[in-house]
């Protein structure tokens, strides 16, 4: 550090002249109250790009991986199982003292096609399909023990009306898929959190649907920690009292809530959808895509002010809320310029393209008093 402040003042830098890695940060500024996370991608955990996996060191306290402990990525043939991404992304998380966590075990997408089906490709019957998903957890969550501290154990297994999804995870096996996943995770690391995950439970009626999934999980003894709000919301959508009560039903249920993918979409949508379900691909349209050249200053402190709005409520269920993790670090990598619509232009993060901090990223760690 000595020699950092040297080669500074040597360089003819004041203090405020230093770059990112000398400003407030995001970790600290929510210092004991909550651990704040960012979804990361290869490039970042190993390294290739420095100053990015600099800024993440710097500013986050946990990470998530964005797709490569998917099962298409870690077992893309039966019994062929790809470490290489996850091991570079358990060191980094390891390395940095980070909350590392796993995402995500049992999903419909990103799933290889051999998963479901036997040789013939024909559906496998229910105990194959058991076996498959109890070989996967425990090779998985077994590898990673006591070092990945939390998994995303069930991913989206509810539709928008708050029944169970009709997945093949439901057809094959049945109800007690959940049970089974979260029993074989359990299992492999008795210290691991284990969280059921999904979009859109932030209010209405896919909320009341994953209340009464958790209620009767926790009831039959399945060991579940708590739940993951994704929380790919809009700059209105989900009102901060809608957030807020939903919170507090949860932790009412003896449920840990984590918001794990958080990300403020400010681009024009067709119509109100609150689904984040990856499968949605529409037409581009220009009328869709209006901040090419950059966001308005408007547009901006809206952005600064709902992320101010959510940091809010997610403060005020201390010990229940107890991470918030930002689904990318800089916008100019978000899943969001590519979906639903291919090619556009977001905006939804709290560093930009130029993986500088927005206004947004100053409300948190600077908030207006
Ligand atoms: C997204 C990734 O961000 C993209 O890179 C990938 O192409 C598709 O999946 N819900 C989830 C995440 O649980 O895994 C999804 O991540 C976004 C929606």
């Amino acid at each position: 550090m000595r020699i950092h402040v040297v080669m500074m003042a040597a360089a003819g830098l004041g203090l405020s002249a230093m770059p990112a890695l000398a400003q407030a940060t995001l970790k600290d500024a929510f210092k004991n109250r909550l651990l704040v996370g960012v979804a990361v991608r290869p490039h970042q955990f190993t390294g290739a790009n420095a100053t990015q996996a600099a800024l993440i060191a710097n500013q986050f306290n946990s990470i998530t991986p964005e797709n490569v402990m998917k099962w298409d990525a870690l077992q893309p043939r039966e019994n062929e199982f790809h470490f290489e991404q996850a091991d570079r992304y358990v060191d980094f998380g390891t390395r940095n003292g980070m909350f590392t966590i796993g995402h995500t075990l049992v999903w419909h997408s990103q799933v290889p096609g051999w998963l479901f089906k036997d040789a013939a490709g024909n559906p496998v019957d229910r105990e194959t399909l058991l076996a498959r998903m109890k070989k996967h957890i425990q090779t998985v969550v077994g590898r990673y023990k006591g070092r990945v501290k939390g998994w995303d154990v069930v991913n989206e297994a509810l539709e928008e009306d708050g029944t169970l999804r009709q997945s093949p995870w439901l057809k094959i096996i049945g109800e007690d898929y959940l049970a089974k996943a979260f029993q074989f995770a359990h299992e492999a690391d008795p210290a691991a959190q284990l969280y059921y995950n999904d979009y859109g439970i932030e209010g209405g009626k896919k909320r009341d649907g994953a209340i009464a999934l958790l209620k009767k999980l926790k009831a039959a003894g399945v060991p579940v920690t708590g739940v993951g709000i994704q929380d790919h919301v809009s700059l209105t959508w989900p009102p901060a009292t809608m957030l807020d009560e939903t919170i507090t039903a949860f932790g009412q249920a003896g449920l840990k809530v984590m918001i794990t993918e958080l990300d403020v979409d400010v681009l024009p949508a067709r119509g109100h959808n609150t689904s984040a379900d990856v499968s949605r691909n529409e037409a581009a349209d220009p009328a869709l895509n209006p901040y090419t050249n950059g966001l308005p200053a408007n547009v901006q402190e809206a952005l600064a002010r709902r992320y101010a709005e959510l940091f809010a409520v997610y403060l005020k269920h201390p010990g229940v809320v107890t991470r918030v993790t930002l689904w990318g670090l800089c916008d100019g990598e978000s899943w969001l310029n590519d979906w639903p619509i291919r090619g556009r232009t977001s905006h939804p993060l709290l560093f930009d393209r130029a993986c500088k901090p927005k206004p947004a990223f100053q409300a948190l760690v600077a908030p207006r008093r």
